[in-house]
């Protein structure tokens, strides 16, 4: 199987999954509206990225794919959550998400709102659930890794600075910390609770945090590039909107050829951190190699 069948196939169980936890249930119309607009936001598209990562990064340790799959959803709702409170026009202001109008564009503001916020919470509610883990001690260790990636010094956070930053001139060193909190830490997230779910030891999870870093990096790095010199079609959202917000992206600071020299290097450095999995992490060698290359 190619890495692309892997994607689809693992896409496919999130989705199926996520399916299951946004069960729509008899209630009142306010908030029947509120689910529909969850499960708009939730499912019926992306790569689902997070979720493999934290699959594959299981795998390594054991894990099989049905014992990882709650964890792996919930960090998605988290993700889903942070693309639909990115659109809203407060922040990035976008109309298209996943080839779809935004979450807001479909639902409204407030329904948009609410439906990030339901998501966000969706998330520790599953990994809160025993079926996510037997042990009370795994469940707890996931919640508190994904409060610390999501909050003021992981998503949101960065999230902040990214705003702040818009029409300032950052360095090189601070784009790179606001990019590692706004989109590292998930990343970082998904690699840890895979570890976490096998009961790594600290060696394996430091080599695997060194992976998630360079891969975090390289995944936003792919974004700014493909919002400089991609197709809005193929990604499913506007493209060539950084620029003109005056977002602080390395690719505004270095140019797209030293971006993209830098993007390889990346790569380069995420597959090296590898080193002590051997064969057992080529998936995840190909999942760092494929965001370099990808086009959506
Ligand atoms: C988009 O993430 C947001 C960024 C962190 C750049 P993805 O490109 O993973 O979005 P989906 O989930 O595939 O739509
Ligand atoms: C988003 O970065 C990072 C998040 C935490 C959601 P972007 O604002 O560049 O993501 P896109 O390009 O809208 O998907
Ligand atoms: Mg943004
Ligand atoms: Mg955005
Ligand atoms: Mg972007």
């Amino acid at each position: 199987m190619d890495l692309t069948e892997k994607l689809e196939r693992i896409a496919s169980l999130i989705e199926g999954r996520l399916d299951a936890l946004l069960a729509p249930e008899p209630t009142a119309s306010g908030q029947a509206r509120l689910i529909e607009a969850m499960r708009y936001a939730a499912l019926g598209g992306g790569k689902r990225l997070r979720p493999f990562l934290l699959i594959e990064s299981a795998r390594l340790f054991g894990v099989a794919e049905e014992e990882a799959l709650n964890a792996a959803a919930a960090l998605e709702c988290v993700h889903c959550y942070s693309l639909v409170h990115d659109d809203l026009p407060c922040m990035d202001d976008d109309k298209m998400r996943r080839g779809r109008p935004t979450a807001h564009i479909a639902f409204g503001e407030a329904t948009a709102i609410l439906a990030g916020d339901a998501l966000l919470t969706l998330a520790f509610d599953i990994l809160s659930d025993p079926r996510t883990h037997p042990e009370p001690g795994v469940r707890v260790a996931l919640i508190g890794l994904l409060a610390k990636a999501a909050g003021v010094g992981g998503m949101a956070g960065g999230q902040a600075l990214d705003l702040a930053a818009e029409g300032q001139s950052l360095g090189p060193m601070e784009v790179a910390r606001m990019q590692a909190m706004k989109t590292g830490a998930l990343f970082n997230f998904a690699c840890d609770a895979g570890a976490v779910l096998g009961g790594a030891d600290a060696r394996a999870r430091e080599a695997l945090a060194a992976y998630a870093s360079a891969f975090g990096q390289a995944f936003q790095l792919a974004d700014d590039l493909l919002d400089a010199e991609g197709d809005a079609a193929a990604m499913g959202k506007a493209a060539a909107k950084d620029a003109g917000r005056g977002k602080a992206t390395l690719v505004a600071l270095l140019g797209t050829d030293a971006a993209r020299a830098r993007l390889e290097a990346l790569v380069d450095d995420a597959e090296a951190a590898l080193a002590p999995f051997g064969a057992r992490a080529l998936t995840l060698k190909q999942a760092a190699r494929f965001i370099a290359s990808r086009r959506a």
